[in-house]
């Protein structure tokens, strides 16, 4: 199996600049679908997720090329409105499909997405905005057959989670249908604006994004154009704790530290000293790391879920105990075993990890579980005592490019190979 060795007790330094959003990625490639023409979109992380984007987006007759960090999509010729199940299973923003297809077609054939084993992730609060806009899905083992037989139409829609996949979906949906649509409770995340950024620079009319309100007033047409994909902050959280468990200084270039609020101040309070200016992070960390108070996951602006596993790591190390409480995804822990077998001592019980810090961490045989609890155990490995192997890369490459790399260049001692 390919895996990552590390060799840890390395301090970091020097700098990295994040790459684009994936989270923010996905969800345009697939509003690219409502553009019958040529889409350019700078900025694209390159990663499998990326890539499984652009294989379904051919799957139904479009043309997607990379250049560098540049996407170009064409969506002119659509010739098919079914996507395999084998596509719809690499990943859970397949999910947004539906949406798209329903907004550009009219009707799609397509099953429930895959995606990382968080929980459940039902698609329910979708398919119910959608059928409110006119959509007809029938489900039978798994395949939904989608359509909107005298089209979408604008529809007011209260979300009783303000979801983020949900909100994109609907988001798409409402864009190009008849009249208006109201989101309430809508996500507010980051992400959410930047595919609303992208719909409007095709010529979209959204408003109230970023809030818990979002109108969509849908037009007939969108228009081919380019666009710029945002800093991933997940990522840049990343680096921080990173830099955060191995200790040394690191600055953390093409970032927006106003998304990041809730990671900088715990590390901060972690024990970190932390400056943002200018789209910079600056991170040191030459004291011991210690405990704090109580995090809480929640919707944006709350804590983000998927900093939680990075962030469980740094606190592994941090002198007294932690607790962390897990509200978004009841199976979102699994990156905990893997740190216990490196010495955490980390009691989980099921959405609640109490976590007594210990000096050290050692190097250990782990596996990644997902994307994040794999990019935390590659961080924890950076600091542990000895060599790590770290398996189930496959699922760390589908948030993170080249990952090795990145590491590598703050002072790591990562590597790529074989385990
Ligand atoms: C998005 O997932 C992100 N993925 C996730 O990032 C992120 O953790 C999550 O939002 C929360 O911020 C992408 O953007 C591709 P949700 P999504 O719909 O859209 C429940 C990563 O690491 N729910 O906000 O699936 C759901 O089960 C990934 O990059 C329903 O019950 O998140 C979950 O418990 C992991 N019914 C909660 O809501 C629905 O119809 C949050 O889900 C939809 C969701």
């Amino acid at each position: 199996m390919q895996g990552f060795i590390i060799e840890g007790s390395n301090r970091v330094g020097g700098e990295i600049s994040v790459s684009g959003s994936k989270n923010a990625a996905l969800p345009i490639i697939a509003g690219c679908l409502l553009v019958s023409g040529e889409v350019i979109l700078r900025g694209c992380p390159e990663l499998s997720d990326i890539y499984s984007s652009a294989r379904i987006l051919s799957c139904l007759g479009c043309k997607c090329t990379r250049s560098g960090d540049t996407l170009t999509v064409n969506c002119k010729e659509i010739s098919r409105d079914h996507i395999p199940d084998k596509l719809m299973r690499l990943m859970r923003s397949s999910s947004l499909y539906l949406g798209a297809c329903l907004g550009r077609m009219g009707r799609c054939t397509l099953s429930y997405p895959g995606g990382c084993e968080l929980g459940a992730r039902p698609i329910d609060l979708h398919i119910t905005a959608l059928e409110k806009m006119g959509a007809e899905i029938k489900e039978e083992h798994g395949v939904l057959e989608c359509s909107a037989p005298s089209g979408l139409h604008g529809a007011q829609i209260s979300l009783s989670f303000p979801s983020v996949g949900a909100t994109e979906n609907i988001m798409l949906a409402a864009a190009l249908a008849k009249g208006e649509t109201v989101i309430y409770n809508s996500a507010r995340e980051p992400e959410i604006a930047d595919l609303a950024g992208f719909l409007k620079r095709c010529g979209a009319q959204i408003s109230g994004e970023g809030t818990s309100v979002i109108r969509i007033c849908g037009v007939s047409e969108l228009y081919p154009c380019e666009y710029e994909i945002m800093p991933d902050r997940i990522v840049a959280a990343t680096y921080l704790c990173t830099a955060a468990l191995a200790g040394g200084g690191l600055m953390v270039k093409n970032t927006r530290a106003n998304e990041l609020r809730p990671v900088i101040d715990l590390l901060c309070e972690a024990g970190c000293d932390i400056y943002d200016y200018d789209g910079r992070i600056y991170i040191s960390r030459n004291r011991p790391l210690k405990a704090v108070s109580t995090v809480r996951t929640m919707p944006y602006p709350g804590f983000p879920t998927d900093a939680q596993p990075l962030v469980t790591a740094v606190l592994s190390r941090a002198k007294g105990v932690s607790v962390v409480v897990e509200n978004i995804f009841e199976n979102r822990f699994r990156l905990n075993p893997e740190l216990v077998r490196m010495g955490a001592d980390i009691k989980t019980e099921g959405r609640i990890a109490v976590i007594e810090g210990t000096d050290t961490l050692y190097g250990a045989r782990v596996m990644a579980s997902d994307l994040r609890a794999g990019a935390a155990l590659a961080a924890a490995a950076a600091s542990a005592q000895g060599i790590t192997e770290l398996g189930n890369i496959e699922f760390i490459d589908r948030g993170y490019e080249h990952l090795e790399r990145s590491l590598s260049e703050i002072g790591v001692k990562i590597k790529r190979t074989k385990i």
